[in-house]
């Protein structure tokens, strides 16, 4: 049976997971090769990126890895055109880095706010910059970005670039969206809610009182009563990086089990 990704080749950047477990990006790379999508994953880490292909060579998938970080120009220039060499076209760009820094403007250094904006959104606005010019010859293609709900919800701690870079993104992708969509490329962005992924133990752990105390205060917010996971999120985007999404560009997928429909909670 062909898969829902057949013949298509999947720009993952971000592919590579920053502990052990499956994040995001990884789980990603995985369930589009299940599909038939040819991966070109990209990480800073190469490392991260090898770990990734190693799970989809087991599955007899087909991925290619390349080392780049994507806030600096001529790292991305080198990767798309690698790309290229590699598969040919670029069908998906899937945009998954992303970092959180805790606090507020007060506490976070300027270094901070940089380095957060670089890796949230810069990174999105070079990675277009090469890739539209290829999807438009193409005749087409989609984008999928990964924003937060963050960046349109207070979460109870403070980190205020993670939360403007989030917001950023929203909109980032909507004006692709209007902009492209006579030249067939859509884009859509997921707002990912709590999720239990790898990404969240170093950098949040200490702002909840501990790991035990993160894991199960993030379970309790949500109406769901739990955390989800990455393949919740990979869901999401084989679903927009599918033609089953064809008519679907300039939206916001919220993956967040109830999170932000709720105004507050009785018990
Ligand atoms: N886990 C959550 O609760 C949650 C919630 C909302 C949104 N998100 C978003 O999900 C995305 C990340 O998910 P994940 O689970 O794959 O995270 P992850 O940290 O496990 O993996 C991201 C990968 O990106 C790579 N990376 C970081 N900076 C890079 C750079 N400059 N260039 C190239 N690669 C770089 C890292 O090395 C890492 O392997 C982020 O955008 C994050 O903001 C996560």
């Amino acid at each position: 049976m062909p898969g829902r990704l057949a013949n298509k080749v999947a720009l993952v950047i971000g592919a590579g997971s920053s502990g052990p477990g499956w994040g995001n990006g990884k789980a990603t790379s995985v369930l589009f090769a299940r599909e038939g999508a040819r991966i070109f994953a990209v990480d800073r880490v190469l490392s991260a990126a090898e770990e990734t292909a190693q799970a989809i060579a087991q599955e007899k998938g087909d991925c290619t890895t390349f080392q780049a970080d994507v806030t600096k120009a001529s790292e991305v220039e080198a990767m798309v055109q690698a790309c290229l060499k590699a598969y040919g076209r670029i069908d998906v760009l899937h945009n998954n880095v992303g970092i959180a820094v805790t606090g507020g403007p007060v506490e976070q250094s300027e270094a901070d706010w940089d380095r957060v904006m670089d890796v949230n959104v810069k990174s999105m606005f070079l990675t277009c910059k090469q890739v539209l010019p290829q999807m438009v010859q193409q005749g087409g293609g989609a984008i999928v970005n990964i924003a937060s709900i963050a960046g349109i919800r207070y979460l109870g701690i403070p980190y205020i670039s993670y939360s403007a870079s989030k917001a950023a993104v929203v909109q980032f992708t909507k004006a692709i969206a209007l902009q492209y969509a006579p030249q067939k490329i859509r884009a859509n962005v997921i707002l990912p809610g709590l999720m239990d992924t790898p990404m969240i133990y170093a950098p949040l752990a200490g702002s909840y009182g501990g790991t035990e105390k993160m894991i199960a205060t993030r379970n309790r917010m949500v109406p769901m009563g739990h955390m989800g996971d990455a393949w919740d999120v990979a869901r999401a985007a084989l679903f927009l990086a599918s033609d089953e999404a064809k008519y679907i560009t300039a939206a916001e997928l919220v993956v967040d089990g109830g999170l932000t429909a709720q105004v507050g909670r009785t018990d």
